[in-house]
């Protein structure tokens, strides 16, 4: 981080801290010069809410999830460059994190926590507990001496004394979400964690853990093939003020181009090979959608990835999607679609467009599939 900007970033950090300046000066980037000048509809939308209250977070209009630095996206950068990407990132204004004790596993985490810690205090971290020995392979665990050891062991690799959100990464069938909320109340009574939040989790399951403990943010999969939580739960999260955050919101790079049928990975670090929606004859039928993303985009100055981001953003004003990346050009090229606001009648073309396109290949199948949506 160079050090004029950090300064800039901390200055900024800390007048907002005391309310002295307003948040979207705080998230405002050099792009807002652009924007005066700009003959194209870019506005600056700032930040956003997560849950209601005193459980309520406010964040940067995108966050970064940082688990593809680590694991399940095929190749690994040097360490060194992830650490500078994600300060980097804060520096451009995102203030919130996504890890979780499974990524990797651990040494996601600790590159999180090591990258964070010069700036601890002006952003914000999510992680998450829920498998055995951190471990989704080996199964669900959400007992609540499982949640608290590892919110210590989190704690340790994080280089922090509180979690600001805390999400259970799947519903255990064999806990009661009664039991988990309460030990996730117990946590957040005793500092060590500030908000609570779920992953996958269904309509009936949100409303029993937010009757115990008020939910911030639920964070289930989300994007341009994967609309399944618009009559699901989204409408539960807007119906209790709860946050929604998409996960895998360019569905690992596919909706960006980038992937096509000849795209190679390294089936020891990645998820994809093993999904139905990244197989060869997926691919080519789903590549309406890319076409049709790729058509508007073309005349408004947007790439693939950044229409299906801003159409994300303007679902729903409780909408924090955090696409995650390797690299710094994709990273702004993300960022920077937070700017594109839609004319009320180009996202109904739009998405009366996409609605017409059928998604070819279930989301998950085998373990993975009978862990969502519980
Ligand atoms: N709660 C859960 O169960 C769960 C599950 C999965 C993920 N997550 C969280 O969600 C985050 C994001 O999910 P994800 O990584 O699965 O999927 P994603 O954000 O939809 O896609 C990430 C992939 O897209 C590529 N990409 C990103 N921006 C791009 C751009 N502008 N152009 C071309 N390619 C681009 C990245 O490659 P490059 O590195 O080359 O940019 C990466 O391979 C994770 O980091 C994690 O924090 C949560």
């Amino acid at each position: 981080m160079r050090t004029n900007n950090r300064r800039e970033f901390l200055k900024n950090g800390a007048l907002a801290g005391l309310g002295l300046i307003s948040s979207n000066v705080l998230f405002a980037s050099s792009t807002m010069e652009i924007n005066k000048d700009s003959s194209l509809n870019f506005q600056e939308t700032g930040k956003r809410l997560l849950g209601s209250g005193k459980h309520q977070l406010e964040v940067s209009a995108f966050g970064l999830g940082c688990m593809g630095m680590s694991y399940h996206r095929s190749f690994v950068p040097d360490r060194q460059v992830s650490i500078n990407l994600i300060r980097k990132a804060a520096e451009l204004g995102i203030n919130f994190f996504d890890t979780a004790e499974a990524y990797g596993p651990w040494i996601n985490e600790e590159l999180v926590g090591e990258a964070l810690q010069p700036i601890r205090k002006e952003i914000l971290i999510a992680t998450k507990f829920g498998f055995v020995d951190g471990t989704p392979a080996k199964g669900l665990d959400s007992r609540p001496e499982t949640i608290r050891k590892v919110v210590d062991q989190s704690l340790k690799r994080l280089k922090t004394d509180y979690i600001d959100l805390l999400y259970q990464h799947r519903v255990d069938p064999n806990v009661p979400m009664e039991d988990v909320a309460g030990t996730v109340k117990e946590l957040i009574q005793s500092g060590k964690v500030r908000n609570f939040g779920l992953s996958e989790a269904s309509a009936e399951n949100i409303r029993k853990a937010h009757a115990v403990q008020q939910v911030t943010a639920l964070q289930s999969e989300y994007s341009l093939v994967t609309r399944q939580p618009e009559t699901t739960v989204i409408p539960v999260c807007e119906e209790l003020g709860i946050g929604f955050v998409p996960y895998s919101p360019l569905s690992r790079g596919l909706i960006t181009g980038y992937i096509n049928e000849r795209t190679k990975y390294n089936a020891n670090n990645d998820n994809r090979p093993a999904l139905p929606r990244y197989q060869k004859d997926a691919i080519i039928a789903n590549w309406t959608l890319i076409d049709a993303l790729k058509d508007f985009g073309d005349l408004r100055g947007l790439t693939v990835a950044q229409v299906a981001l801003a159409w994300l953003l303007a679902q729903k004003p409780f909408i924090v999607p955090i696409p995650g990346t390797t690299k710094l050009a994709h990273l702004k090229e993300n960022f920077d679609s937070r700017e594109f606001q839609f004319k009320p009648e180009e996202l109904k073309e739009l998405t009366a467009a996409l609605d017409k396109i059928k998604i070819v290949g279930e989301r998950a199948v085998g373990q993975q599939a009978s862990q969502i949506n519980n």
